[in-house]
């Protein structure tokens, strides 16, 4: 199938269920309207920036002040995130200041490798090839919206590969908000290094968070009472989940970010990182997929 520009105006069979526009920034984006869902994806990182089923508010938090640039990451949405997480460290743990933060792939331009529309369901493959690792995300856009990643490596050599999807939730305010899900795991604290066992606990919040869990979080539910609704968050495939806000301090310091928009926002991340990143021989591949829903409190 075509990409880039050249997709833009295309009639691709599917009629108001999906169109390649150009987006103010020039970029290509996808924008899919159905009786069900309206959303829309960037051929940029593959990444699927909105997602409103019908009669719901916008479930995903995409920054007034996100930069839609190529050799940019989109700061909202879901970007993907891989082949390393957070910042590129060698064996040594010394961190590489050159290397762009969550890898390689959320600021390129993937492709589109086929687009069908069944039962009022867009589905989108959006396709990159990382050298030798094939890198593939259907995204499905219904009443709900599921994605699957997968990977192949089609190299010679062993490949190690952390990835995560990166989804930013929209909340009606992140102080009200829990997440359910991941009461019974230990979790490693990124702002202070340490790590603490399980709390038994739903998640609060009322600082800045960074915390990676490790073990099945194959359902976490985000609960947000201001807006009356629960997200659930469905995975397959994920040993790690990741969760962040950056609150007062963090939000001054992010240019795409603005200094007023933390409180409606948290990050909930489907990953495979650290101890838990994916090791694919010549010829192997994973998956990892993530399925979101809304249902009232
Ligand atoms: C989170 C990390 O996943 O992403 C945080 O845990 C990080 O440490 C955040 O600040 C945003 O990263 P970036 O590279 O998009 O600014």
């Amino acid at each position: 199938m075509n990409q880039g520009t050249s997709l833009v105006g295309k009639d691709l069979g599917l009629g108001n269920a999906l169109k390649f526009v150009e987006h103010e920034s020039g970029l290509v984006q996808g924008v899919v309207s159905t009786p069900r869902v309206q959303g829309s994806f960037f051929l940029l990182g593959g990444h699927v920036a909105e997602f409103q089923p019908a009669g719901q508010e916008p479930v995903l938090f995409l920054s007034e002040r996100a930069v839609f640039e190529e050799g940019k990451a989109i700061r909202g949405g879901i970007p993907v995130c891989l082949p390393w997480f957070g910042p590129k460290k060698n064996e040594a743990g010394e961190v590489d200041a050159n290397a762009p933060s969550h890898g390689l792939v959320r600021t390129e331009l993937w492709q589109v490798g086929s687009a069908t529309l069944e039962d009022d369901v867009v589905s989108v493959s959006l396709e990159y090839q990382l050298e030798g690792l094939q890198l593939k995300n259907l995204v499905r856009f219904g009443t709900e919206l599921s994605m699957s990643l997968s990977l192949l490596n089609e190299s010679e050599q062993p490949a190690e590969i952390e990835l995560a999807l990166h989804t930013y939730f929209k909340v009606g305010d992140v102080a009200s908000v829990k997440i359910q899900g991941l009461e019974q795991i230990g979790f490693l604290d990124q702002l202070s290094g340490q790590t603490w066992p399980a709390t038994g606990e739903a998640i609060e919040f009322s600082e800045e968070t960074d915390r990676i869990y490790h073990g099945d979080a194959s359902r976490v539910v985000l609960v947000d009472p201001e807006k009356a609704r629960r997200i659930k968050v469905d995975s397959q495939g994920s040993r790690s989940t990741v969760v962040w806000n950056p609150w007062i301090e963090k939000s001054k310091r992010m240019a795409d970010f603005g200094d007023h928009e933390y409180p409606e926002m948290c990050c909930i991340e489907t990953a495979n990182i650290r101890p838990n990143q994916v090791r694919l021989g010549p010829g192997e591949g994973t998956e990892v997929s993530l399925k979101i829903s809304v249902a009232p409190i």
